[in-house]
């Protein structure tokens, strides 16, 4: 056959490959950008001075000293990110997570030394017990049971602790019933009327989490967190989640892990319009830097590519380890 007469046979009026031929074309009719604005780096806070410590399974994340920790806030601040999720690596740990409202824990000195050194840096602080439990559970244990009610007491008490301490944001991660509520009443009865909340609504029962409990030294000594966080086979229930935390006073409601529950964002954006969180989790992280290790993905490519499939999807604000290197690609 002539290919000639085939391509006229063709007869195209609508060519979609108009727009794809130049850069600027394609910059041009870009669906969804990056913005560092809408990125917030996870920084893990222990004891001591001067501690910088790379955690094996995710390269270029450190245990850090608070005053590490406000040099890093401060190197983060110079590539554009301008928020920061504190997580906290005491050394005192206990059955029911009493350091998790210690003024003086990591957390809470990280939270007044970052605020001191860069005021215009939200700090957002994570609310659970998990790292402050030496079962490594997120809640108090009575028998096999992580009891709900007074695990919520607790977590109050540490919310309103980084409250006190300056956070601006505090974040619940643990997912009991009803702590958003019984938190945003504590805060407002103590005057921190303004401080947000960010909860982690739809929070699943994740594999990919890994990485962050050898990092944050929380795994549970025994069992796991199936009877808290959610089922990763379930949608409908985690809009049941987002609606009773936004019923309960949450500003912010998140969805965690982000690459393998898109359609869990895009769900919970289109339905409740609320301001959405991803938390790109560590598993998610360790991935990209391992297979970027090996030489079997183009890193920085990849990295832009997930992140920009969590905005599409409809995330508005991006929690990730990459956050830092993401700014930079992006600058
Ligand atoms: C609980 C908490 C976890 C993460 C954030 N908050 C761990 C868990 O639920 O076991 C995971 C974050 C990540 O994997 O990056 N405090």
């Amino acid at each position: 056959m002539n290919p000639t007469t085939a391509h006229a046979a063709l007869n195209l009026t609508r060519r979609l490959r108009r727009l794809r031929r130049s850069a600027t074309l394609r910059a041009m009719v870009r669906e969804t950008r990056l913005s560092p604005d809408i990125f917030v780096l996870p920084l893990f806070i222990c004891e001591g001075e001067g501690v910088r410590r790379e955690i094996g399974s995710m390269p270029g994340v450190f245990n850090l000293s608070v005053d590490e920790a406000v040099k890093e806030v401060e190197a983060a601040k110079a590539d554009g990110i301008k928020s920061v999720l504190l997580f906290g690596l005491p050394q005192y740990k206990d059955a029911v997570g009493s350091a998790a409202y210690d003024s003086d824990a990591p957390v809470q000195a990280a939270v007044r030394a970052i605020k001191r050194a860069t005021p215009d840096v939200v700090v957002m602080t994570d609310v659970c017990l998990c790292e402050y439990t030496d079962h490594g559970h997120c809640g108090i244990i009575v028998g096999d049971e992580i009891v709900n009610d007074a695990t919520v007491d607790q977590l109050v008490r540490a919310a309103v602790s980084h409250a006190t301490a300056g956070a601006d944001v505090v974040a619940p991660s643990d997912m009991m019933d009803g702590r958003v509520g019984a938190i945003r009443h504590a805060l407002d009865e103590r005057g921190f009327e303004n401080t947000v909340i960010m909860s982690y609504a739809a929070k699943y029962c994740s594999a990919f989490y890994g990485p962050f409990r050898e990092a944050a030294d929380s795994a549970p000594k025994f069992g796991d967190r199936r009877s808290h966080q959610m089922d990763p086979g379930n949608v409908a229930e985690a809009l049941r989640e987002v609606e009773l935390d936004i019923e309960e006073g949450a500003d912010i409601v998140m969805v965690k892990p982000a690459l393998p529950y898109l359609d869990v964002i895009a769900r919970v954006k289109d339905r409740f319009g609320y301001p959405t969180a991803a938390y790109h989790v560590s598993g998610e992280y360790s991935m990209l830097k391992a297979a970027a290790r090996n030489g079997w993905i183009d890193e920085p490519r990849a990295t832009l590519e997930c992140l920009t499939a969590i905005r599409r999807a409809g995330a508005d604000i991006i929690i990730t380890y990459c956050a830092r290197d993401a700014a930079r690609l992006l600058g």
